[in-house]
């Protein structure tokens, strides 16, 4: 695992766009792994500028995406700030703003009606691209990798789970507040890829910025691999695993 300390936000996201459109630029049809949340936005946004300045080409590439609450799924009839749904965050912030193809991006469908079926299928489908190049990650206030919530086991396969309070508190803070959404209207339950997916991507790609991520960070790459902090799963990853952090997220880390 390569651990690499940033500036800042600005540097971190450059950086992460730079490893992604490497891959993109080496194998055009790649199959990339997306995740959401605040982090990524501006990898996403350098993507989009590489992509209108530089021709960085998507129309080959292929995406699954982590995870996806488990009721909500993309409404465009809605302003954005009032469609929480991960799949309409990826339309905004990366998907329209590139030329993937709408057919080769996937996110979990929220609003399925046999969720333990159409969880059996995404699997299948990642499998069936031949896998996960480069899988990107966040981690959760709670540590969260995914919306693998602490005590999920490492065999864990794509399925339903339900948040932690900590987890729903800070989506409510980081996204809904400002929607005007009531707590008690917020999602408890999300579609996410288990560990054992995430596991089984050829590499990954982590990111991580601000102090309020410096204390679980740590204990994700430093302490004991534990199921408690499922994002210590990435110290097994088998495949080139690089995480980036500012140096915010990186001001508890001692092995540096
Ligand atoms: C999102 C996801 C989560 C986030 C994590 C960090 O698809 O899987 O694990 O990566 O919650 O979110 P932010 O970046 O908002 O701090």
């Amino acid at each position: 695992m390569k651990i690499i300390v940033k500036d800042n936000y600005q540097e971190l996201s450059r950086l992460a766009a730079s490893v992604i459109s490497d891959l993109v630029r080496k194998k055009p049809d790649c199959v990339l792994g997306f995740a959401t949340g605040a982090t990524p936005i501006g990898t996403y946004h350098e993507l989009a500028r590489l992509h209108k300045e530089e021709g960085l080409d998507f129309s080959k590439v292929r995406s699954f995406n982590l995870d996806e609450y488990l009721g909500l799924t993309i409404n465009l009839n809605l302003p954005y700030e009032l469609d929480q749904s991960y799949a309409r965050f990826m339309y905004e912030e990366l998907f329209k703003r590139i030329n993937i193809r709408e057919e080769n991006t996937h996110v979990p469908y929220g609003l399925t009606e046999n969720p333990e079926k159409f969880c059996e299928e995404y699997e299948k489908m990642i499998k069936d691209t031949g896998g996960i190049d480069l899988q990107i990650l966040g981690i959760g206030g709670d540590g969260h990798l995914g919306f693998n919530e602490p005590g999920s086991s490492f065999d864990s396969r794509t399925r339903v789970e339900s948040l932690t309070q900590k987890t729903v508190d800070d989506n409510y803070e980081a996204f809904y507040k400002k929607a005007g959404v009531s707590k008690d209207d917020m999602p408890r339950k999300a579609l996410t890829m288990g560990i054992a997916t995430i596991l089984e991507a050829k590499s990954a790609l982590m990111l991580v910025s601000g102090s309020s991520k410096a204390d679980i960070i740590k204990k994700a790459l430093e302490d004991p691999i534990t199921t408690e902090v499922t994002a210590s799963a990435i110290q097994m990853f088998k495949g080139d695993a690089i995480v980036i952090l500012d140096k915010a997220a990186a001001s508890k880390l001692t092995r540096i």
